[in-house]
């Protein structure tokens, strides 16, 4: 079933930030790690100098929230000496029984294509290969860019917004601190909501885990 049609796409409110909270609970409980740190993430970054808020979107079905997708400013120092100034996406997320409807697909391609109007050059994020390259992105490493420790990683995913926007990028990949997420906080958060089961151990945990470890050094440039 294909809901991209029915779907509403809208900037998140206020008053919609405890519901999204919960979808972005529900979407990545033990998907990549036993229970999950996102919606405490997401939380947190509403209020960081570096999200932006034009970006905040979430899907309607009907009158309920089915997924959301937020951006944050982040940037490349590059081999030449420029610095290029990006977009991180995510955490992006689905409501388990609307996932594999296009609801996903629908937040990436509205979102990005507002970032590419309000004149943003690329978009990068760390995330599973297996979903992402589907979705127009392609491994950061094709453009020479590595993450801030000058490795390149297999889940580190770039696109750029138009032709030839990460041509002369390649060089070191900065994200916020925001985005490495206190354990403790999350889960002194995660209190607040109903308890849910924590499973360890599960196929997608050891695939995020492979896709983590999978990294290279980055010789090709002295970024
Ligand atoms: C990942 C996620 C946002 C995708 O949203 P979605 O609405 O389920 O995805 P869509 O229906 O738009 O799927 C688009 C395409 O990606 C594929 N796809 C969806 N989820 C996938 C996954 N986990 N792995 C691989 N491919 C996937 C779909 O089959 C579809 O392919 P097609 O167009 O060839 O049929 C959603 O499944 C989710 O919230 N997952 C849990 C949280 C998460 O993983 N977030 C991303 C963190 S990196």
């Amino acid at each position: 079933m294909d809901l991209s049609k029915e779907l509403v796409i809208r900037r998140e409110q206020p008053a919609d930030y405890a519901t999204v909270e919960q979808v972005v609970r529900e979407a990545f409980w033990n998907v990549y790690t036993p229970a999950c740190t996102e919606h405490y993430l997401l939380h947190i970054m509403r209020d960081h100098p570096a999200f932006v808020p034009e970006l905040d979107m979430l899907a309607l079905v009907g009158e309920k929230i089915a997924g959301s997708v937020v951006y944050m400013r982040s940037f490349i120092l590059a081999c030449n000496g420029i610095r290029y100034e990006t977009l991180t996406l995510g955490p992006i997320a689905v409501l388990p029984e609307y996932q594999r409807q296009g609801v996903g697909r629908s937040l990436i391609s509205q979102s990005r294509e507002l970032a590419r109007r309000m004149g943003f050059r690329a978009i990068l994020l760390c995330g599973d290969p297996d979903y992402y390259l589907g979705q127009g992105f392609v491994p950061a490493e094709t453009y020479g860019i590595c993450n801030s420790e000058g490795l390149y990683m297999e889940g580190l995913h770039a696109c750029e917004l138009y032709e030839g926007a990460l041509a002369d990028a390649g060089g070191r990949y900065h994200e916020e601190d925001i985005y490495n997420v206190d354990e403790a906080a999350a889960q002194a958060f995660d209190r607040q909501f109903p308890p849910k089961e924590i499973v360890v151990g599960t196929p997608s945990q050891r695939r995020f885990a492979e896709v983590v470890a999978s990294v290279s050094p980055h010789s090709l440039h002295q970024g």
